[in-house]
């Protein structure tokens, strides 16, 4: 088995922006001598600068001693051409997302360290492949791809190209590991896998944000309150840095021919075109410095006739919503209607999961409807998405809404649509890990942990799926795309596959 790269070896970085910074700290935070280089002087002093604050900082919080302080100080050096980094024994690259300027560098690299040293780049989605295709050497090239920010986020891709060396591959996989950070092992390929599998993410809120159907503020809100993910996909990207997320859509578009599975939208090109690019050019989809969006309290609602309140409880969702109300003090009755969806009705009005169709096509024979978005914990939840059918009365809905609003829960609605943003947004992520695992890419197990650790995802998205049932979400996946007709929610193969041998068609939810 491969050793880790000695402590006393030189880790460059080159590229001192939001990643190069990250992946310095860590490096010098695991004992190792560290240099930064930069196209731009300025950028390399600033982040040395901006690193030693931070680690102040630290110590002035008492979360670092002040030898601590001292040793990692001493541990960091800027270079200012890139001849000064022919001592490195690994080379971690972290330039702009830009395929010819990555290749040239390597190019001179190669020429420029010893034989032994090891050259990584952190891109997010270029080929390694491709990057190491012009080098005289390419099975000195690895994927060595740290999540933002570095420091914080325990996973690495290590990513191998068709000419990455084994033994270069297992000595960067040894060394990311004793810098504490866990590793899965993936082929280069588009994206590899979690910006891959990640991509519907921020397409599913950026296409309701374009169709005008929320705000950034409120998609985020529902998907960090109803789908419980750490960030929703607006702050996400503002700290990533939209020209970069731009350019991983841009570039998995383009190396999976154009596929509308992944087209970026052109919202995302004005706001890279205005220069508005998140945290670091202190505007993106949100102006910084800013507060935290509050998420408004409840509204209270005035109690409805609870007599005329009939819960399906053969739905397990709306056990879940009727234990709740149990527990606000409410006593509650119910049937078991197996063979129907709907969660509970007040009179004609019913309320159902939506499953992909707008609230339109599922009013049955004059019963209007409200459809929920799907929560990651119905048991937990305090915010959902709601459409409702054009023949909901106002006096209905607030009755409906009234229930929920007893159950702690508070509704955003939405017009109506196809589909629901968390519904959409884990429907086509699951889609997508499926297909990744299909493709042979990663195992299955690698690719749940890769998106927990490296995206703080709640759950993996192939168990996720396991849980909803692939039937039903293949059917939500239909349903969108009979509705948008654009191949954008074509159903994977291997989803479909899986849907064929195991899942029922109806929502399962088991483990609410
Ligand atoms: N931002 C993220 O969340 C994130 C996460 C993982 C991986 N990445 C990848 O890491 C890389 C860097 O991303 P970032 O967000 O830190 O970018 P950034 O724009 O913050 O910083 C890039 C830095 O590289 C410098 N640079 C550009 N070309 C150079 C060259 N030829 N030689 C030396 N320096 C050069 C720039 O001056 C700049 O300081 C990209 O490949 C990106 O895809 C980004």
């Amino acid at each position: 088995m491969q050793q880790a790269l000695s402590v006393s070896r030189q880790v460059a970085v080159i590229g001192s922006g939001v990643m190069g910074r990250g992946i310095a700290m860590v490096a010098a935070a695991a004992g190792h001598p560290v240099c930064l280089y930069d196209a731009n002087g300025i950028a390399s002093s600033q982040a040395l600068e901006a690193i030693q604050q931070h680690w102040q900082r630290q110590a002035d919080k008492g979360k670092l001693s002040a030898e601590a302080l001292d040793r990692l100080c001493g541990r960091l050096s800027r270079a200012e051409a890139l001849e000064q980094l022919a001592e490195a024994g690994l080379v971690i690259e972290a330039i702009a997302e830009d395929l010819a300027a990555k290749q040239a560098l390597f190019c001179q690299l190669e020429q420029l360290v010893a034989s032994d040293c090891l050259l990584a780049s952190n891109t997010s989605s270029l080929s390694i492949t491709a990057i190491a295709a012009s080098m005289a050497a390419p099975q000195r090239l690895v994927g060595m791809h740290f999540f933002n920010p570095a420091p914080a986020m325990r996973l690495v891709e290590i990513v191998r190209g068709l000419a990455t060396g084994a033994d270069v591959l297992a000595q960067v996989s040894a060394t990311a590991r004793a810098w504490g950070k866990e590793t899965v092992a993936v082929r280069s390929s588009p994206g590899f896998i979690v910006n891959r599998i990640a991509r519907p993410f921020y397409l599913e809120s950026l296409r309701c944000l374009q169709q005008g159907q929320a705000d950034c503020a409120t998609l985020d809100s529902l998907l960090q309150h109803s789908g419980g993910f750490r960030m929703g996909p607006f702050a996400l990207m503002d700290l990533i840095g939209l020209d970069v997320n731009l350019a991983v859509h841009r570039s998995i578009w383009q190396a999976m021919c154009y596929d509308p599975r992944y087209t970026p939208l052109w919202i995302q090109q004005e706001m890279v075109a205005a220069g508005w690019l998140g945290r670091k050019s202190g505007r993106g989809y949100y102006v910084y410095p800013q507060a935290e969006p509050a998420v408004a309290e409840p509204l209270p609602a005035p109690c409805p006739d609870w007599v005329q309140v009939d819960f399906n409880l053969a739905q397990p969702v709306a056990a879940v919503l009727a234990q709740r109300l149990q527990q606000a003090g409410v006593r509650v009755t119910g049937q078991h209607q197996p063979q129907e969806d709907w969660l509970f009705r007040i009179g004609p009005a019913h309320v159902y999961v939506s499953d992909g169709r707008p609230a339109a096509r599922r009013e049955q024979a004059g019963q209007p409807c409200l459809l929920l978005d799907l929560a990651f914990d119905y048991q937990q939840v305090t915010l959902l998405a709601a459409q409702s059918s054009p023949s909901l009365s106002a006096a209905q809905r607030q009755a409906l809404e009234a229930v929920l609003s007893v159950a702690g829960i508070r509704l955003c609605h939405l017009a109506d649509g196809a589909g629901l943003p968390v519904l959409c947004t884990v429907a086509m992520l699951v889609n997508e890990a499926a297909e990744v695992l299909q493709q042979g890419l990663a195992s299955a197990a690698d690719i749940d942990r890769a998106m927990c650790l490296g995206l703080n995802y709640p759950q993996g998205p192939l168990a996720w799926g396991q849980r909803l049932g692939y039937g039903w979400l293949s059917q939500v996946l239909r349903h969108l795309a009979a509705y948008h007709g654009d191949g954008h929610y074509r159903v994977s193969a291997c989803l479909q596959q899986a849907a064929s041998v195991s899942s029922p068609v109806s929502f399962r939810a088991e483990e609410l």
